[in-house]
């Protein structure tokens, strides 16, 4: 089975059953931070995830984005477990499937805008070609970057790297982004512009987004609202 393949599309993108997840697993420290989460993102969808900082969402985000490995429950991803992969199939499963954006940006200082953006696909294929920076060049076109294609990260404002990262995010034609308080660290106007940056490209290129935000502005501005409370969810 190809599991690059795009999923039917009655299949959930994400699914999850009964995840739980305890850190310091058999320490006398051990605890338990998602309590049994279900959830489901279907393809296409654009879904904010909130809750109080402690709640569990970067845990949650980690797990789904193959980051993070649960302890017990079931993931489907594209309606394929994932639990019981080994570590190269995670992998692969994760560049096919995942882009992520982080509250800091994690662009790569040594690298053009342009270089940054075509990373996850070099690291997935080992090579990239012509037509990778074309698309490239035109998602930094898309973000308003055109100009900024060959500057490095330190000569970008916030903003322009945040949406670098988005860019970089969309690369690779990866049919969900995992976006961990992507305008935690920008003014409201950066903010607003970078999320409304993703709202574009979650129409233009039929792209899943779950964002996880504090501002409940942004959280109004979403397809669905995901609430999660104490690592269960609440709402959603
Ligand atoms: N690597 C880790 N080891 C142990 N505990 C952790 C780790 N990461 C997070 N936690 C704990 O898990 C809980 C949920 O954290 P987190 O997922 O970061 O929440 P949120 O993103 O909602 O603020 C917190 O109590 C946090 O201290
Ligand atoms: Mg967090």
């Amino acid at each position: 089975m190809d599991d690059a393949l795009p999923a039917d599309a009655s299949t959930a993108l994400i699914e999850l059953r009964q995840v739980r997840k305890t850190y310091g697993l058999g320490t006398a420290v051990a605890t338990e931070v998602l309590h049994g989460i279900d959830l489901q993102v279907a393809q296409g969808e654009f879904v904010a995830l909130i809750g109080p900082s402690g709640s569990g969402k970067s845990t949650l985000l980690n797990v789904i984005g193959l980051l993070e490995a649960m302890t017990s429950g079931e993931y489907l991803l594209r309606g394929q477990p994932v639990g019981s992969l080994g570590d190269a199939e995670l992998t692969r499963r994760r560049g096919d499937t995942l882009g992520f954006v982080f509250q800091f940006h994690h662009l790569l200082p040594a690298f053009t805008a342009l270089e940054n953006v075509l990373m996850p696909e070099l690291i997935r294929r080992g090579r990239i070609d012509a037509a990778d920076r074309e698309r490239g060049l035109a998602l930094l076109a898309k973000v308003g970057l055109a100009e900024a294609a060959h500057k490095r990260p330190t000569q970008l404002s916030g903003g322009m790297q945040q949406r670098v990262a988005i860019a970089r995010a969309l690369s690779h034609g990866c049919p969900l982004v995992l976006a961990d308080e992507p305008t935690g660290n920008l003014d409201t106007r950066s903010a607003d512009e970078v999320f409304a940056l993703m709202r574009q490209m979650n129409r233009d290129e039929g792209t899943a987004f779950l964002i996880v935000t504090h501002d409940p502005r942004l959280a109004a501005r979403c397809d669905r609202v995901i609430e999660l409370v104490d690592g269960q969810v609440k709402r959603g």
